[in-house]
């Protein structure tokens, strides 16, 4: 047994383990997140789609652990990260168990160019130059951002951000990506990118849980978790979930006119 682990964890499998989330921005406000629980395995992509304001985002803050930084809200329920008890894991070494790319990429761009966002993390993992050097070239190919090396973040257009955002989160080397809405701002071809990228990590053991509103972009994930108004209405296997056009259609996540 590693020390901090949960007992009863199976190291194989669950990466993320959610038991009864439920969240409230102010003591006595509404909850934004209700009773909600999953798990997620190692190597596996959940998609998170809903109507806005259905806690999506909210779910994001409190798996990758920022929720409290600048909040006063309320949050019960028990979240597991590899294993370990989200809340017993240090702030420093939290970067370390998941990364979280925001929906509002501003929130995390601070660097003067993007080479030098992307190498933030390995230089704070005080990695040797030569492998934070290999690890930022790594990623730079991987997303193919070559062109972006040396533009400063916050002149980069929504897609661009999301796309030196999730570098930035991958030179970290991660277990456990959360992903808010990063393929939102991207054209098809920046889509179909991203996604060749999630499967190889995703085959290479990391666990992607990512929200998305368009379901055109959620098709190639494992599993599909609906939410509406702070609550996991479903979770299941992606293709069943989207194929069950009356139960989108109740969500109000397709009109009678789409074609999933
Ligand atoms: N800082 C905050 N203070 C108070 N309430 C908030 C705050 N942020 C979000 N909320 C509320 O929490 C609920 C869930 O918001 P959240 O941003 O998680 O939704 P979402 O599903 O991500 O929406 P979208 O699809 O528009 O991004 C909403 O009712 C929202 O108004
Ligand atoms: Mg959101």
């Amino acid at each position: 047994m590693i020390a901090g682990v949960d007992e009863g964890w199976n190291m194989s499998k669950k990466a993320v383990v959610i038991r009864g989330l439920s969240y409230q921005y102010q003591p006595g406000g509404p909850f934004a997140l209700k009773n909600i629980s999953f798990q997620a395995a190692r190597g596996e992509i959940v998609m998170v789609t809903g109507l806005s304001g259905c806690g999506k985002s909210t779910l994001c803050f409190c798996i990758g652990g920022v929720i409290d930084y600048n909040r006063n809200g309320v949050m019960t329920g028990e979240i597991l990260l590899n294993g370990k008890n989200a809340g017993n894991i240090r702030k420093a070494a939290m970067a370390l168990e998941v990364g979280v790319v925001f929906q509002n990429p501003d929130t995390q761009l601070f660097s003067p160019t993007v080479e030098d966002e992307i190498a933030f993390g390995p230089e704070n993992l005080c990695l040797p130059p030569g492998r934070i050097q290999e690890r930022v070239e790594q990623v730079i190919n991987l997303l193919d951002i070559g062109a972006l090396r040396e533009a400063n973040p916050c002149r980069l257009s929504g897609g661009e951000k999301h796309l030196v955002a999730l570098a930035a989160v991958l030179a970290i080397d991660p277990p456990v990506l959360v992903l808010d809405e990063v393929m939102s701002q991207l054209d098809q071809s920046g889509k179909n990118r991203v996604q060749s990228v999630l499967q190889r990590l995703c085959k290479a053991g990391k666990t992607i849980i990512a929200v998305e509103h368009d379901l055109a972009a959620v098709a190639f994930s494992h599993r599909l978790m609906v939410m509406e108004e702070g609550i996991l209405v479903r979770c299941g296997n992606t293709e069943t979930l989207l194929a069950d056009r009356d139960f989108m259609r109740a969500r109000k996540l397709i009109g009678l006119e789409h074609n999933y």
